[in-house]
C-alpha cells in the first residue's frame, strides 16, 4: 500500500500535515514563497493588525543554548551547545493590513495547491475592535486565504486589550470568534494562550463562538537569564527587560500537556500542534494526541529562515514511519490520529505496587476526623 502524505484539516485539503506557524519564518512575501518551495503544505502568516507596530530597540529573538557536559545555559553562541529555547518579544508584523493586500492574494495565485493560512489581531474593549477583526477576516479571504487564525496568544502585545490578554478571558474568547464568524465564508483556527490553568475551558468558549479549530501553544511567558559576570539580562534595551516568549524544544512537553487537556475534553474537534516541534518524532507526539496538523517556528528559524532541511526531515520521517506501519493497515494521518489520547488519566488511576493497599489517595477510614453526628 502506497503511503498518502496528505491530509483535511477543517474542511482544507493539505498536501501534508505540516505548516510553518505565524512568526518571522512567514513575515514576507519572498518567505512564503520559498516555504512552500520548500515543500511545507501551508504556512500561517506573521499575525496581521491593521496599524503598524513599533517594536524594540535592538534584537527581537535570540537563543537560549545548553552546554553538553555542563549544566550553563546561555545565550552565548559556542561550541559544545545545543539549542534549549528561543525567547522572543516581538510583536505582530509591522507592516499594516494594506502591505499585505495584493501580497496574499499573489502568493496564492502562484501556489493554489499549498494552504495560506491569515493570522490576525485587533484590540478587544469596544464595538470598533470587533469591527476591526472582521474587516481583517474580510480583507484576508477576499485575498484568497484558505482560513483565518485569531491571534488570542501573544504573551507581550504592548497593549492589555490585545493578545494573550483575550485569550485569558473565556468571554473574549467567545464574543471575539462570533464576530469573526459572522463574516467568515472560510474556516477559523483560533490560537490560544498556553497561560491559563485549565486552557479547555478557553478552548470551549471559543468553540461555543464557532471556532472551527484550535491551535497551540504560543510562547510561554519568560524572562531572558542574568548573565552572573555583568549582572545583565542576556537580552535587554538600555539594562530593561520585560516578560517575553519562551519557544522551542523547551516548551515541547509543557505544550503536550496543554494540547492533551483540550484533546481528551473534545476528542471530535480539530487542533493544530505547535511548540518544540523539529521533527517527525516531536510532531507525532501531537498526531498521537489528536492533532490533525503541526505548526513549526524555532526550529524553521535556525534552518535558512524558512525550514528547507526541517520540512524534509518531516516529510521523509512520516513517510517512514507510514511504511514502517504499513502492516497495521495504517497509510495516512488518520489511521493513527489520536491513538495515544485515552492513555492520559488522573494520577490516581496509575497503578500502584500490588503488595500496597491503596485508596486513591484517601484513608480508607477517616482517621483524625471527628465525626460529626446531627
Ligand atoms: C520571533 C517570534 C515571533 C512570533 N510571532 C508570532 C506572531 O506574530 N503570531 C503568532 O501567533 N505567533 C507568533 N510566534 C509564536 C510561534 O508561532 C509559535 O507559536 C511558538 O514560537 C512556538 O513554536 P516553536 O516552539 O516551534 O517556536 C512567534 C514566535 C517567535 C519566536
Amino acid at each position: 500500500m502506497s503511503t498518502d502524505l496528505t491530509t483535511t484539516f477543517t474542511g482544507i485539503r493539505l498536501q501534508n500535515p505540516f505548516l510553518l506557524s505565524s512568526a518571522p519564518p512567514t513575515e514576507s512575501e519572498s518567505n512564503i514563497l520559498r516555504a512552500f518551495e520548500a515543500g511545507w503544505g501551508g504556512v500561517v502568516t506573521k499575525t496581521i493588525g491593521l496599524h503598524p507596530v513599533v517594536n524594540v530597540k535592538g534584537a527581537k529573538t535570540k537563543f537560549l543554548r545548553a552546554d553538553a557536559d555542563s549544566y550553563k545555559l546561555s545565550m552565548k553562541k559556542r561550541p559544545n551547545s545545543a539549542l534549549h529555547s528561543s525567547w522572543n518579544w516581538e510583536l505582530i508584523s509591522d507592516k499594516p493590513l494594506d502591505w499585505w493586500i495584493g501580497r496574499l492574494s499573489r502568493i496564492k495565485k502562484a501556489y493554489p495547491e499549498h494552504i495560506l493560512v491569515a493570522s490576525i489581531m485587533a484590540g478587544s474593549g469596544n464595538d470598533k475592535e470587533l469591527n476591526n477583526w472582521q474587516t481583517l477576516t474580510k480583507a484576508c479571504q477576499d485575498e484568497g486565504a484558505d482560513a483565518v487564525e485569531l491571534n488570542f496568544s501573544c504573551p507581550h502585545m504592548d497593549r492589555v486589550d490585545m493578545g494573550s490578554n483575550v485569550g485569558k478571558d473565556k468571554v473574549l474568547c467567545s464574543v471575539v470568534t462570533q464576530a469573526v464568524k459572522e463574516v467568515a465564508r472560510i474556516p477559523v483556527w483560533v490560537k490560544l494562550t498556553p497561560s491559563t490553568t485549565d486552557i479547555a475551558q478557553e478552548a470551549e468558549a471559543s468553540f461555543r463562538g464557532g471556532a472551527d479549530a484550535i491551535s497551540s501553544s504560543n510562547t510561554y511567558p519568560s524572562l531572558p537569564l542574568i548573565d552572573a559576570d555583568s549582572l545583565e539580562f542576556e537580552m535587554n534595551v538600555e539594562g530593561y527587560v520585560s516578560p517575553g516568549g519562551l519557544g522551542g524544544p523547551a516548551i515541547l512537553p509543557q505544550s503536550l500537556a496543554k494540547m492533551a487537556q483540550m484533546t481528551s475534553r473534545f476528542p471530535d474537534k480539530e487542533f493544530s500542534g505547535i511548540g518544540g516541534i523539529a521533527t517527525f518524532e516531536h510532531a507525532l507526539n501531537y498526531f498521537l494526541l489528536g492533532c490533525g496538523t503541526a505548526q513549526v517556528c524555532t526550529a524553521a528559524m535556525l534552518d535558512q529562515a524558512i525550514g528547507p532541511n526541517v520540512i524534509r526531515g518531516l516529510l521523509d520521517g512520516m513517510t517512514a514511519f507510514l511504511e514502517k506501519y504499513a502492516d497495521k493497515g495504517w497509510n495516512c494521518l488518520e489511521d493513527f490520529r489520536g491513538l495515544r489520547r485515552s492513555r492520559i488519566v488522573p494520577h490516581s488511576q496509575i497503578k500502584r505496587p500490588e503488595q500496597l493497599e491503596y485508596h486513591g489517595g484517601y484513608e480508607e477510614e477517616h482517621e483524625g476526623y471527628a465525626v460529626v453526628s446531627s
